[in-house]
């Protein structure tokens, strides 16, 4: 199972710890941007991001919570990151975004909310890279993992085995030492994991601690 790291709790000296955490042995940093529409909390300026993101060297898995998703494809683009994904809640036209997201060549994601069923996005299963569960409602971290979203997890991963379909099943939410191994019993592919880490003194304690 790989590690995101979500730096949205790093409240002080944000660029140091940022390089801090790139310096550990997780596999990807995650980028959760956020527009004050789609979710009430807004993501510091696109400039200001850029440029410490600039100097890192983990693969970036970017996670839109935005409402208008193109708009920030084309600025997150210049970031080249691995992944990209957006919410089916806020996507009018689904396809529309999977198609642009090939066209560039990044891998694309597709993220449900804690009360979004899996149903909903049974049509594109077959053809993206990844799908995002949220075990908390998006917009901030710190918060307490939803158990509900084991089962959508368990809907997945047999989805996939029964389809043979190829996402990925990535899980973003409140996750840490006491619930990390039945994620791990589950197949999930890639753990998102914020405060856990960033609340500690040693990062690399905390990612430890979890593989
Ligand atoms: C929530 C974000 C998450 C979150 C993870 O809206 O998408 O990435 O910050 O942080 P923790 O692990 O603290 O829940
Ligand atoms: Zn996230």
């Amino acid at each position: 199972m790989k590690i995101s790291a979500s730096f949205l709790g790093i409240k002080n000296n944000f660029e140091e710890n940022i390089i801090k955490l790139d310096n550990t042995t997780i596999d990807y940093l995650h980028v959760d941007i956020m527009d004050g529409k789609f979710v009430n909390n807004k993501t510091c300026k696109f400039k200001e991001i850029m440029k410490v993101l600039d100097e890192t060297k983990k693969p970036k898995d970017v996670h839109l919570m935005v409402k208008n998703i193109k708009k920030y494809i084309r600025k997150f683009k210049k970031l080249k990151p691995e992944i990209i994904t957006f919410h089916y809640e806020t996507c009018k036209n689904c396809f529309e975004i999977t198609r642009m997201l090939k066209k560039y060549g990044i891998k694309c994601g597709i993220s449900i909310k804690p009360d979004t069923k899996v149903e909903k996005i049974k049509t594109y299963l077959p053809y993206i890279d990844l799908v995002l569960v949220m075990s908390v409602e998006p917009g901030m971290g710190g918060q307490e993992f939803i158990n509900s979203s084991i089962e959508k997890i368990k809907l997945l991963d047999s989805l996939r085995k029964e389809n043979n379909y190829q996402y990925l099943i990535e899980v973003d939410g409140g996750i840490n030492d006491t619930n990390i191994d039945i994620l791990k019993n589950n197949n999930v592919d890639i753990v998102v994991v914020g405060s856990y880490i960033t609340n500690m003194d040693n990062y690399q304690d905390g990612i430890d601690k979890i593989l």
